[in-house]
C-alpha cells in the first residue's frame, strides 16, 4: 500500500492535521494507498506558494520555448512509464487495461500539443490612426486552480495543467479523492523537473473540504473544473464573490440520432462503444439513442446482440465493461434502473453481476431502457452508468426536437448518409461537439471541447482551451 503525500512548494507533505483517506481498486475493494485529507489550511499553503511563484521574476523569464521544452519533457517521462501508468489508472478507475493505456496515449498527447503550442500563442496589432501603434498581447492570468473527476483522471489533469503552464500560469491540482493515483506520479515527474518551487502544486482531500477550499481562495485566478451541475454550480458561486472566472465541463445526457440510412454496422459500432465506454462513467456518454421507427427493431436486436457479447470483469482483466466506481455510484446506477419500471421498460440487462474472484467490486450488465416519455427522468438525467436510453422519431424535425429535449449539451452522435441531412441537423443541434458517422473522432485532444447548456461553458482541448490561462491586455502608443 502507498502512502501519498501532497506536493507543496517543492516539497511533499502529509496534511497539517495529518489526516488520510484510503484509496480503494473498484474492482476487487482493496485498499490501494492512502492520500492526505487536505484542508484549507494545506489549500492555503498551496494557493500562496503558487501566488509567490507566479510573481517571482525567476518564473516570468522561463521562456515560452523553455517552457514547451518542460512540457515535451513531461510527455517523454510519461511515455517512458506507459505500461505502470496504464495499470495504475486502470487499478484506480476499474477501467479496462485497454482503456487505461488509451488515457495515458492521450496525456501523452497532451503534453505534446501544449508544448508545441507554448511558443505559438500570438498577439494583434489594431490600426487605430496615424501615430498610434495599438497593440494586444495575451498575459497569464495567475494561479489556476484545477479540479479533476475521478472518471478519466490523467487526461482531464493533462488537459488543462498542460494548457496552464504552457500560457505561462502556476498550478494547483486537486485531484478525485477516488482516483488519485496517476495524479501522484504526474506530479513525481514535475517533482523531478527543473520547474521552480510553488509552479505546480498537488493537493488531495475531499471536494468539499480541499475543493471547496480552493474555489473559494480569495488569492485564485481562474478554476478549471470537470464534475456535476451541482458542483459546477457550487463552484461557480464561491468563485463569484472573487470574481474569477471558472471554465465548467458538467457532462451531458447525449444523444446518437441514428437514420435507417445510415451505415449500420459502424452506427452499432459508435453507439455500443460510446455507452459502455469506461462503464458508461464519460461525461460524453452517448446515453440516449433516438432512432427513426422504422428501423427500431432491427436497429435495436443488432445492439442486443452485440450487448450480449461484452464481457464484464476486473480492469487488469482487460474484459469489455470494468467495475463501477463505488458504492455510492453502483446504488445510484441502480435507483435509476429501478425508476425503468416505473417509466419504461428494461428491455435488455439491469442487473448487478458478481464477478467470481473480485466479489468486492460492483459490476452491472449494460443495459437498455425503452417506452420512455421524453420527459422522463431516465430521457433526462445523467445517469453515469452503461444504461442507454431509448426514444423514437419520424422525421428530421422531430430527431432534432428530441436531441434538443435536455438541459444538457455535450455531444451528438448523428448517422445517416444523407450529407445534407446531417449538415442541416449538425447546425441546428444545441451541442459543443458533433460527430457525423463517428461518435469521438479517435478522442480528438486537438478538438474543443466543451459544453452548451448546463453542459458548462469554456472550452478545453484544442488550440482554443489556451485561452482559459489568458487575460487580454491592449497596449495603445502615440508617437506623434
Ligand atoms: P463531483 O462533481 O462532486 O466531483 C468531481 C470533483 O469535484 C472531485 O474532485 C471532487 O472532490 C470535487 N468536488 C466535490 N465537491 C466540491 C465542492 N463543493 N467544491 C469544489 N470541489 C468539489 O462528482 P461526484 O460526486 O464524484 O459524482 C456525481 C455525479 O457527477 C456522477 O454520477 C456524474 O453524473 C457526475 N460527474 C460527471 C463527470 C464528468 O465527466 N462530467 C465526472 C464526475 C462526475
Ligand atoms: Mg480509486
Amino acid at each position: 500500500m502507498k502512502t501519498i503525500k501532497m506536493y507543496i512548494n517543492g516539497r511533499w507533505v502529509p496534511s497539517i492535521n495529518e489526516e488520510t483517506i484510503e484509496v480503494t481498486n473498484p474492482s476487487n475493494g482493496e485498499i490501494i494507498a492512502t492520500i492526505p485529507r487536505g484542508n484549507a489550511n494545506d489549500i492555503d499553503d498551496a494557493v500562496k506558494a503558487a501566488k509567490e511563484a507566479f510573481a517571482s521574476e525567476a518564473w516570468r523569464r522561463v521562456k515560452p520555448h523553455e517552457r514547451g521544452y518542460l512540457l515535451f519533457v513531461m510527455a517523454e517521462k510519461i511515455r517512458e512509464n506507459r505500461d505502470e501508468l496504464a495499470e495504475l489508472e486502470t487499478m484506480d478507475v476499474g477501467k479496462p487495461l485497454a482503456q487505461g493505456y488509451a488515457d495515458i496515449d492521450a496525456a501523452i498527447r497532451y503534453f505534446e500539443f501544449y508544448a508545441g503550442a507554448a511558443d505559438k500563442l500570438m498577439g494583434d496589432t489594431i490600426p487605430i490612426q496615424d501615430g498610434i501603434i495599438d497593440y494586444v498581447v495575451r498575459e497569464p492570468i495567475g494561479v489556476t486552480g484545477h479540479i479533476i473527476p475521478w472518471n478519466y483522471p490523467i487526461q482531464i489533469m493533462s488537459r488543462s495543467v498542460a494548457a496552464a503552464i504552457a500560457t505561462g500560469n502556476t498550478v494547483v491540482v486537486k485531484s478525485a479523492e477516488d482516483t488519485p493515483m496517476t495524479a501522484f506520479k504526474l506530479t513525481e515527474f514535475f517533482a523531478e523537473s527543473d520547474l521552480s518551487d510553488g509552479v505546480f502544486n498537488h493537493v488531495t482531500g475531499y471536494g468539499y473540504e480541499a475543493g471547496a477550499a480552493l474555489s473559494s481562495h480569495s488569492l485564485m485566478n481562474h478554476i478549471t473544473f470537470t464534475g456535476s451541475v451541482e458542483t459546477g454550480t457550487a463552484i461557480m458561486k464561491s468563485a463569484a464573490d472573487n470574481i474569477v472566472p471558472v471554465t465548467l465541463e458538467l457532462g451531458g445526457k447525449s444523444p446518437n440520432i441514428v437514420f435507417s440510412d445510415c451505415d449500420v454496422e459502424k452506427a452499432i459500432d459508435g453507439v455500443v462503444k460510446a455507452i459502455t465506454q469506461n462503464a458508461g462513467q464519460t461525461c460524453s456518454a452517448g446515453s440516449r439513442l433516438l432512432i427513426e421507427s422504422t428501423f427500431k427493431d432491427t436497429f435495436i436486436e443488432k445492439i442486443i446482440h452485440r450487448f450480449k457479447q461484452l464481457t464484464i470483469g476486473p480492469g487488469l482483466e482487460n474484459k469489455d465493461i470494468g467495475p463501477i466506481l463505488n458504492e455510492t455510484q453502483f446504488k445510484r446506477i441502480q435507483r435509476y434502473i429501478e425508476l425503468a419500471k416505473t417509466e419504461g421498460e428494461i428491455l435488455f440487462g439491469g442487473k448487478e453481476v458478481v464477478v467470481e474472484g473480485s466479489e468486492n467490486g460492483f459490476y452491472i450488465e449494460p443495459t437498455i431502457i425503452d417506452n420512455l416519455k421524453p420527459d422522463s427522468k431516465l430521457a433526462q438525467e445523467e445517469i453515469f452508468g452503461p444504461v442507454l436510453s431509448i426514444l423514437t422519431f419520424d422525421n428530421e424535425e422531430e430527431a432534432l426536437q428530441l436531441a434538443n429535449n435536455t438541459n444538457y449539451g455535450l455531444v451528438t452522435g448523428i448517422w445517416s448518409q444523407d450529407i445534407s441531412r446531417a449538415h442541416y441537423l449538425a447546425s441546428r443541434i444545441d451541442s459543443g461537439q458533433v460527430f457525423i458517422n463517428n461518435y469521438g473522432a479517435g478522442g480528438g485532444i486537438q478538438m474543443p471541447f466543451g459544453g452548451y447548456k448546463k453542459s458548462g461553458f469554456g472550452r478545453e482541448k484544442g488550440w482554443m482551451a489556451l485561452y482559459n490561462y489568458t487575460q487580454v491586455k491592449n497596449v495603445a502608443i502615440q508617437y506623434r
